[in-house]
């Protein structure tokens, strides 16, 4: 591999003032230009338009993935089956928007949803709590998802049931962990000594299944919808984002979308060749041919987004850890693993194996110019962040010769760097903008569906028999269509 200085105009590209520095991928000039004719050659550019343009590009599904409409500030028509879905979209802003003046004496949100309606709300909370100077309600933000009780008892045994908001936030209003999650919030609040009236105002819900969250018991004045062409891991930019309009303001929501739907625009408009998702994608596409890759990792140098690899892991491998293309044939390539975790920290961690180890697992090395404090240390040790950051980089590259081969680094490791002018609301948006936009492009160039998530299903169903052998407390499972040899042996175990 050959590093070129980044200053080489092919190595550093700025959009949305988000700079990205490739020049640790050892891709030179001339691979560039190939990667972006294959590129062209995927239909890379007209899949771009189509995404925008509300075609049916999930096709499995039979519908568009049309998240960028939620952000779409400017609301540019976006017309699915001939009509614009802007007003509705602009009506729920509204809805948000009033809510937000209204909420007084709420000390507890309780926010339930898990997958896509809980790792986008979360990071952003967790995110924003973190710039400085920020305006927020100061409400206890909790977020319920696993069906594991300890996370429920943790959460009632912190929040004031009287003056407690309940969002459940499912796009089908079907998953059980969600439903039987919000059946135990509302059994809490009514042991607590809240009358009907009073949990008919704590109630709230987020879903693209209105008559279910009726159903359940949320007064259809508390009902936000979204839609089916909103995939649940691209949902944050819906009314799924409530808790950042509730605790930082709807301004705060509202210029996290601004964030996003810059990005948008600019992966909708730039030219392949300066096109931040694009090129990253490329430059990943690139190692996984070269190098085999099977993994990467993200590191964002910044506190505030240690929940962001979490929020990453779902977009990239769910949307793109399939074994079959569009046409149902066997994929080559697809999702890597993802994972990290926010550094200098991870150094500390796992950090060895990506210098030394057997495996090339690339980087992305996320770092934000300004420190994220003003405390009086903010600056000289925000500099120590940042040489942390780009002195990794360099080793991983570069590597070192030494005469003892433990001490030997093989270097040859790839990575970008991107580069945020700051961490706010808006700048959130956009890094989540571009990596969502990263995988739709990957998505294309692997001919893959990255908008259906037909995995995860059947296990969701193998669970239902297993429950129900489980509960039977019996000790004499045999092995029968839905529950193998050695899952009967467990439950056996277990019952016993
Ligand atoms: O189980 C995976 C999944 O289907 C994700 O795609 C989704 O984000 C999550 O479950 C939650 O789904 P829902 O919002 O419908 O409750």
């Amino acid at each position: 591999m050959h590093f070129e200085p980044s200053s080489t105009p092919i190595h550093r590209h700025t959009a949305v003032n988000v700079v990205l520095d490739t020049a640790y991928q050892g891709i030179d000039r001339a691979t560039w230009a190939h990667l972006f004719s294959e590129a062209r050659q995927s239909k890379l550019d007209q899949f771009i338009a189509d995404l925008f343009a509300g075609k049916h590009i999930n096709a499995s599904e039979n519908r568009p993935a049309l998240h960028s409409a939620l952000r779409n500030l400017h609301k540019t028509p976006v017309l699915i089956n001939g009509k614009d879905v802007m007003p509705a979209v602009a009506a729920v802003w509204s809805r948000m928007e009033t809510l937000c003046s209204q909420w007084e004496g709420v000390t507890d949100v309780i926010h339930i949803g898990i997958g896509g309606s809980d790792f986008g709300p979360r990071l952003a909370i967790e995110a924003l709590a973190y710039v400085p100077g920020i305006t927020s309600r100061g409400m206890r933000m909790h977020f319920l998802a696993n069906i594991d009780t300890a996370e429920l008892a943790r959460i009632v045994a912190r929040a004031e049931a009287k003056s407690t908001r309940v969002i459940i936030v499912s796009k089908s209003f079907t998953t059980l962990e969600t439903t039987m999650n919000a059946k135990a919030i509302v059994a809490w609040l009514k042991d607590s000594g809240c009358n009907q009236a009073q949990i008919a105002d704590a109630l709230y819900a987020v879903t693209a299944n209105v008559p279910a969250a009726s159903a359940f018991g949320v007064s259809k004045d508390n009902i936000y919808p979204f839609w089916d062409w909103v995939g649940g891991r691209y949902s944050v930019w819906s009314a799924v984002g409530l808790p950042i309009a509730l605790q930082y303001g709807f301004d705060t929501f509202q210029e996290f979308l601004a964030g996003a739907e810059a990005m948008d625009l600019h992966f909708k408009n730039a030219p392949l060749e300066d096109n931040l998702p694009v090129i990253m994608a490329l430059a990943l596409l690139h190692q996984q041919k070269t190098h085999g890759i099977t993994s990467y990792a993200a590191i964002p140098y910044a506190d505030a987004l240690d929940w962001f690899p979490k929020w990453l892991q779902q977009l990239d491998m769910e949307s793109n850890g399939k074994s079959v293309d569009r046409d149902g044939k066997p994929v080559q390539f697809s999702s890597p693993v993802v994972f990290g975790s926010a550094g200098s920290n991870a150094q500390h961690s796992y950090f060895q194996m990506l210098h030394q180890g057997t495996e090339i697992i690339p980087i992305d090395f996320i770092a934000v110019r300004e420190p994220m404090s003003d405390r009086p240390e903010a600056v000289s040790h925000h500099r120590i962040l940042l040489s942390n950051c780009l002195a990794q980089a360099q080793a991983l590259a570069n590597g070192k010769t030494a005469s003892n081969p433990n001490d030997v680094y093989p270097g040859q490791r790839p990575s970008n760097l991107l580069l945020l002018p700051k961490l706010n609301a808006f700048y959130l948006g956009a890094l989540l903008a571009l990596y969502e936009n990263r995988a739709a492009s990957l998505g294309a160039l692997w001919n893959i569906n990255s908008f259906d998530q037909p995995g995860v299903e059947y296990g969701k169903v193998l669970a239902k028999p297993i429950e129900k052998a489980l509960a039977s407390h019996a000790n004499d499972i045999v092995a029968s269509e839905h529950i193998d040899a050695v899952t009967a042996a467990r439950i056996n175990f277990l019952n016993s």
